[in-house]
């Protein structure tokens, strides 16, 4: 078979797999994304979901929260975020850091992971159980799901860098509370500046109502780039988690991280 004949068949077979690789990930192409966006707004026990409004001023500046709540020995963390200059410094911090810690004894720092260069940084919401294990963020099923995610966009785990908003875990998987996402807010600010990524992916509606200061359904934040810290722009989506409970949500997602990827090359984002 001469070339002119390969051409239009293996176009055909890109386009089929493309198709297949969207369908498996993201679910039926049919799905109407005004249902999805009414049922998120049902939906109260979905970890993408339900979240109270956290006074969140720390988005715009590295402030700590209010000091009588976090003590004396608290202030003097806060007080040594800013003079961390690198990732490893602010982990040695976030190590000896009561602040972080949430109700559930026993958890390990979950600090952060992948290039400390990376032009695309992931948040999400908090460590769960295997995440508490590993010490590392999204390596259970939600993260596995994020991996095949990053591929369909062309990026590799390690290329760019994941965090959460919490570092430790919460009993019971439970939302964070607006206290502790106060609490750790001034080091994952830190963290975001010490990346200097060109996007964030905000990943559920804890993280991004946590990072833009609003209180408002996901549905409201995702699609659209907001500015961050006049610094950064912020897409919000659906977190992996809720994806994997509610497939409806799949193909609002595609589209975000579509539309992340084309942004990311515009930028003109590495690699
Ligand atoms: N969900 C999150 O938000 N973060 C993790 O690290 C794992 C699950």
């Amino acid at each position: 078979m001469d070339n002119s004949e390969q051409s239009p068949r293996k176009l055909i077979d890109d386009i089929i797999h493309f198709i297949s690789q969207e369908r498996s990930l993201y679910g039926d192409f049919m799905v109407n994304e005004t249902n999805a966006a009414a049922e998120e707004e049902a939906s109260v026990t979905d970890d993408s979901s339900s979240s109270s409004p956290v006074r969140t001023p720390e988005a715009k500046s590295s402030d700590p929260p209010d000091k009588d709540s976090a003590g004396k020995a608290a202030d003097n963390i806060y007080d040594q975020i800013n003079q961390c200059n690198t990732l490893e410094e602010l982990e040695a911090l976030c190590r000896k850091a009561d602040v972080l810690r949430t109700d559930l004894q026993g958890t390990q720092l979950v600090f952060g992971v992948g290039n400390p260069k990376a032009d695309l940084m992931l948040i999400g919401e908090a460590p769960g159980a295997e995440e508490d294990k590993q010490g590392e963020p999204f390596v259970g099923r939600a993260g596995q799901l994020l991996d095949k995610i990053l591929a369909a966009i062309n990026f590799k785990r390690d290329e760019v860098y994941i965090a959460n908003i919490l570092k430790h875990r919460p009993p019971k998987n439970r939302n964070p509370k607006p206290e502790e996402r106060e609490r750790s807010l001034p080091f994952l600010l830190r963290q975001i500046d010490l990346v200097n990524p060109k996007l964030i992916l905000s990943l559920g509606k804890v993280s991004a109502q946590t990072l833009l200061d609003k209180n408002l359904s996901l549905s409201k934040m995702r699609g659209k780039f907001h500015p961050f810290r006049d610094k950064y722009e912020l897409l919000a989506t659906y977190h992996p988690a809720a994806l994997l409970r509610h497939s409806k949500w799949k193909r609002p997602t595609w589209k975000d991280v579509q539309r992340l990827r084309k942004r990311y090359d515009e930028l003109g984002g590495k690699p």
